[in-house]
């Protein structure tokens, strides 16, 4: 075995590979990855119901919060040193139309959890998806016209749902909806209204995965979509070279940081993405990946906190520089039980 500048390394005996793995000490001494609080970003579900917590059974462990909820939560991601929380609003079915105007609405839900969340704390960044599934009666992230989603005017639907949540005080917009130019209508509709400094991060690989169920449950667009599903603006999971397209564009169309998303699937994608853009890269570890780790550690089949961990490791050996993962304030916790 050589490396690139011809060095080969003593064989056996003189190399035991094992020596370094003697001890915990050892063991850590020379780990090539951490996993640190400030690696992770958390997702969380906001509705308007009285239930201040309301579980959703595919996500076990996650609840919907009312805003009031929220807060409490908030405050211990903040304490435990989380960076960013993504805020993801449950919208009333009588609110949703077909173009999903509630999105715009300066007073919607998550304009509402943005601006209480501003008000009680400033040390935790806040994200928010641009997309309107949540907002629409077909579930579709974008407008559907005779069965196609139109790209074109969407962009300037978009645009206008960026612009009310960066109102509302919203540090990064996320475009999760997949529609071309979007970054780049995003940042021009921002910059011209004097939000230079809102960032964005694009989900720039998203892939038409079957692993978003148990996030359509949370948010209750799963019912809309139905049998459809997202193909003619979501990545075939057959394709990588095409990833690298998509980050190049939103790149070049602006974007600050750029997503791929599933995580653990798609880890080839995350390493080809960050060693090429040598961009901030982050990971989503989405609603599918999580229920799966907790659905066979509550049967007792896994040990979920560890699995948990060492999935959180193959992101970062993989290159991301974050992790939005379900489980971050439970992992949050267990890094700072062990510092202490
Ligand atoms: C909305 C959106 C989805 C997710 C994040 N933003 C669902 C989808 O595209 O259908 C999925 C996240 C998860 O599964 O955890 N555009």
């Amino acid at each position: 075995m050589t490396n690139s500048n011809n060095f080969s390394p003593p064989s056996y005996p003189t190399t035991r590979m094992r020596r370094n793995r003697l001890n915990d000490w050892n063991r850590r001494l020379v780990a090539e990855h951490t996993l640190g609080t400030d690696d992770l970003i958390w997702p969380v579900f906001v509705h308007d119901r009285e239930v201040p917590r309301e579980p959703i059974p595919s996500l076990p462990g996650v609840s919907r919060l009312s805003i009031e909820a929220l807060l409490e939560d908030v405050v211990k991601a903040e304490e435990l040193g989380i960076p960013l929380i993504a805020i993801f609003p449950v919208i009333e079915d009588s609110l949703k139309s077909p173009n999903g105007d509630e999105a715009l609405n300066p007073d919607n839900l998550i304009c509402r959890a943005v601006r209480a969340v501003k008000a009680t704390s400033s040390g935790i960044g806040i994200m928010t998806d641009v997309a309107l599934d949540p907002f629409t009666t077909h579930g579709h992230d974008g407008l559907l016209e005779n069965g196609h989603i139109e790209n074109d005017p969407t962009l300037e639907v978009l645009a206008q749902q960026a612009l009310n949540q960066a109102r509302a005080g919203c540090d990064i917009i996320a475009p999760s909806d997949m529609m071309d130019g979007r970054v780049g209508k995003i940042r021009e509709t921002l910059d011209s209204e004097n939000f230079e400094n809102t960032r964005i991060l694009a989900y720039a690989a998203k892939y038409a995965s079957s692993l978003y169920g148990p996030f359509r449950d949370a948010v209750g667009s799963a019912p809309n979509l139905g049998s459809g599903d997202k193909k003619t603006y979501q990545m075939n999971p057959a394709n990588t070279d095409e990833a690298l397209r998509e980050v190049a564009l939103d790149i070049n169309e602006g974007a600050d940081m750029v997503m791929i998303k599933p995580g653990l699937f798609y880890l080839d994608v995350v390493h080809r993405i960050k060693t090429t853009f040598k961009m901030p890269t982050f990971v989503y570890q989405v609603s599918g990946e999580y229920a799966m780790i907790k659905a066979a550690s509550d049967k007792g089949w896994l040990d979920g906190k560890s699995i948990m961990h060492e999935a959180m490791l193959s992101f970062k050996r993989a290159g991301a520089d974050a992790i939005l993962t379900y489980a971050a304030l439970e992992i949050a916790a267990k890094i700072r039980a062990q510092e202490k």
